[in-house]
C-alpha cells in the first residue's frame, strides 16, 4: 500500500506544485516508487514535470469524470510516474456534481495502483472544491505548504475544518501530515515572525525543514525539470532532499 499524501492549501502560489514536483523527485532519487497525481486544471505539475500537454491523449479528467482506468493515462517522467492534468479538468467540478459517490472518484481510481507505488502525491488546485475533496477522500494525509509571508495563517482554519469534515464524512483515516514553511527569506524579520507564529500555533505539526526562497527553484519548472535534475548542487535541491528524508522518517521508510 502506498502512502497517499495530498498537497493542499486553497491559498494560491504557496508552493504546492513546487513541493509536489521536488518532493516527488527527491523521494524517487532515494529509491521510492512515486506517482504524482495532478488534479489542478492549471496543470503546472504536468508541465513542470516536462510533459507537453499538447501530446496527451488523456488526463486526470478522463479518470475522474469518464471512469477511464488510471493506468491508461499514467505517463513516465524522469523520476516518477505522472497522472497529468490539463484545462479540461476545469469542467470536472461541475460534471462530478451529478455523479454518484462523487467524492470517491479519485479514491476508487487509485485503488488499482496502490501496490505499484510507495508514495502517491496529489497536487491540488488553490480551492476547496470537489477536486480537493476527492484528494482528501483518497489520501492518508494532507501536507500543507505555507508561504512565510503576511496572511500566511489566513484560511488555514478553513482548510483544517475541511480536513475534519472529510474525515467525518468520507475518510476516517485522514490526518494532517504536517505544515511546510516555504519561500522563507532569511533576510526579513517578517519571515522569522511568521514562522514563529505558525510554529507556536501548530507546534510539532510543522516540519523541521524550511524551504528557502531561491531563484533556481522558480527557474526549474520552465525547463520541465525538478530542482534535483536542473541544479543538483543548488540550495533548493539540498533542502528538498532533506525534506524527503524527513518525510521518509515520518513514515518509517
Ligand atoms: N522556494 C521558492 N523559491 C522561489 N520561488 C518559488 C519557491 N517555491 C515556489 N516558487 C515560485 O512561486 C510560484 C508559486 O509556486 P507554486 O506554483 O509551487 O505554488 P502553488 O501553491 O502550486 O500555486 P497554485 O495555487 O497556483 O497552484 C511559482 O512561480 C514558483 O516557481
Ligand atoms: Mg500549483
Amino acid at each position: 500500500m502506498a502512502h497517499t499524501i495530498a498537497l493542499a492549501n486553497q491559498k494560491g502560489g504557496v508552493g504546492k506544485t513546487t513541493t509536489s514536483i521536488n518532493l516527488g523527485a527527491a523521494l524517487a532519487q532515494s529509491g521510492k516508487r512515486v506517482l504524482l497525481v495532478d488534479i489542478d486544471p492549471q496543470g503546472n505539475a504536468t508541465s513542470g514535470s516536462g510533459v507537453d500537454k499538447a501530446d496527451l491523449k488523456a488526463d486526470a479528467y478522463d479518470v475522474l469524470v469518464q471512469g477511464e482506468p488510471i493506468r491508461e493515462v499514467i505517463v513516465p517522467t524522469d523520476n516518477y510516474d505522472l497522472v497529468p492534468a490539463t484545462i479540461r479538468l476545469s469542467e470536472a467540478d461541475i460534471q462530478l456534481v451529478n455523479q454518484q459517490e462523487r467524492e470517491f472518484a479519485l479514491s476508487k481510481a487509485l485503488t488499482a495502483v496502490q501496490d505499484d507505488y510507495d508514495f502517491i502525491l496529489i497536487d491540488n488546485p488553490p480551492a476547496l472544491g470537489l477536486l480537493t475533496i476527492n484528494a482528501f477522500t483518497a489520501a492518508d494525509a494532507v501536507l500543507i505548504p505555507v508561504q512565510t509571508e503576511f496572511y500566511a495563517l489566513e484560511g488555514l482554519g478553513q482548510l483544517i475544518n475541511t480536513v475534519e469534515l472529510v474525515r467525518q464524512q468520507f475518510n476516517p483515516h485522514l490526518e494532517v501530515a504536517g505544515i511546510l514553511l516555504t519561500m522563507y527569506d532569511s533576510r526579513t524579520n517578517l519571515a522569522k515572525q511568521v514562522s514563529q507564529e505558525v510554529r507556536s500555533y501548530f507546534n510539532d505539526k510543522v516540519y523541521q525543514t524550511v524551504i528557502p526562497r531561491t531563484v533556481r527553484l522558480s527557474e526549474a519548472p520552465s525547463y520541465g525539470q525538478s530542482i534535483i535534475d536542473f541544479d543538483p548542487r543548488s540550495t533548493g535541491a539540498q533542502v528538498y532532499t532533506e525534506f524527503a528524508q524527513e518525510v521518509l522518517k515520518q513514515y518509517g521508510e
